[in-house]
């Protein structure tokens, strides 16, 4: 029978970067895995391969169009939750498992979702300004920009954008709206365009004005650290954490948040405390990678991309991070 072509395809990021800091091999294909990232499932399907006949794969996304497209797995030991990665502790609760053997998180927008112009993400194609992963949530980012103060988009712009002409754009857009509403893509890139004056080689002036507000509209930073901390309950010793982050932002939470495990804050040494009872690691990190540069060439979005990996500790482990 002829399969149905994707209208939008994703081309997975360190695939085999990524299955392979999963470590799925020996008894470790019988444990339950987390895909909180399903996307269009690359990396879900490769852990299938892996994974046992008792072994288990729940994958999340927060996009019902990822969810509709886990539905063509058809496999028992796959299932999929449509919910942010951060309810990751209820999920599990509700499914009864206690804990995993492995969680992965590859972040940020698909493929299609970006090129999707009816998304709202893309500068490039013209669409509705929504923005939303979970369009049956929240509010579009139309709506947000036509309520927001100056200081609220001032704040968003030049926090998660990390953009120098933050003030002049959330002025030209209240001023703007004054007149008529913006509620499509390319006004918001236009709008943008005759403010940002210089830009760095090779990146459209609306890049950092986009990418600031899709974090604030999907609250992406605040859902990484509340998904990052409940893989870590969630992992069973042994278990590992595999994070693939596309901007400096989310790394560097990434890279905090590991650091802290690894090397937990010690008491002034003049304290009379025991070796035994000083604060030791949780986890052990592996080095951070990126992709090479035939993946570069081969799939351009994967040049920002981060991988950073985490095995937990058993307690009592000695705290020499490797
Ligand atoms: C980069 S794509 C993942 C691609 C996937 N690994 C693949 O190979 O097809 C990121 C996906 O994660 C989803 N996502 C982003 N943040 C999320 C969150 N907090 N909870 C659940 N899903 C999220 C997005 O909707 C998107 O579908």
């Amino acid at each position: 029978m002829e399969q149905a072509v994707p209208q939008f395809a994703h081309r997975t990021v360190l695939l085999d970067e990524a299955l392979g800091a999963l470590a799925i091999d020996g008894e470790r294909r019988e444990g339950v895995y987390i895909d909180g990232t399903f996307g269009r499932g690359g990396h879900s399907r490769a852990i299938l391969a892996r994974l046992s006949e008792s072994g288990r794969l729940i994958a999340f996304d927060r996009d019902p169009e990822a969810v509709a497209a886990a539905g063509t797995i058809r496999d028992t030991r796959f299932s999929i939750v449509h919910t942010s990665f951060a309810q990751l502790a209820d999920e599990l609760a509700r499914l009864g498992i206690e804990a995993v053997s492995g969680v992965l998180f590859d972040l940020g927008v698909s493929s299609p979702q970006i090129d999707d112009a009816q998304r709202g993400f893309s500068f490039r194609n013209d669409g509705p300004l929504d923005m939303r992963m979970d369009p049956t949530r929240g509010e579009p980012a139309s709506a947000w920009l036509a309520r927001a103060s100056v200081d609220e988009i001032r704040e968003v712009i030049s926090d998660y954008g990390e953009e120098r002409f933050a003030f002049q754009i959330a002025k030209a857009l209240v001023a703007r709206r004054a007149e008529r509403p913006l509620s499509s893509t390319r006004e918001l890139a236009a709008l943008v365009a005759g403010v940002v004056r210089t830009r760095e080689k090779g990146q459209d002036p609306a890049t950092r004005t986009f990418q600031a507000i899709r974090i604030y509209i999907n609250q992406e930073l605040a859902e990484l650290e509340q998904g990052l901390t409940a893989a870590m309950d969630a992992l069973a010793p042994g278990g590992r954490l595999v994070v693939i982050s596309f901007h400096s932002l989310e790394d560097r939470i990434v890279k905090r948040f590991l650091n802290a495990l690894a090397n937990p804050a010690q008491p002034p040494a003049r304290l009379p405390i025991k070796a035994m009872d000083l604060p030791r690691a949780t986890i052990r990190r592996a080095r951070k990678l990126s992709p090479g540069s035939a993946e570069i060439s081969a799939n351009p979005r994967a040049r920002s991309a981060v991988m950073r990996v985490a095995e937990k500790l058993a307690a009592g482990v000695s705290h020499d991070a490797h």
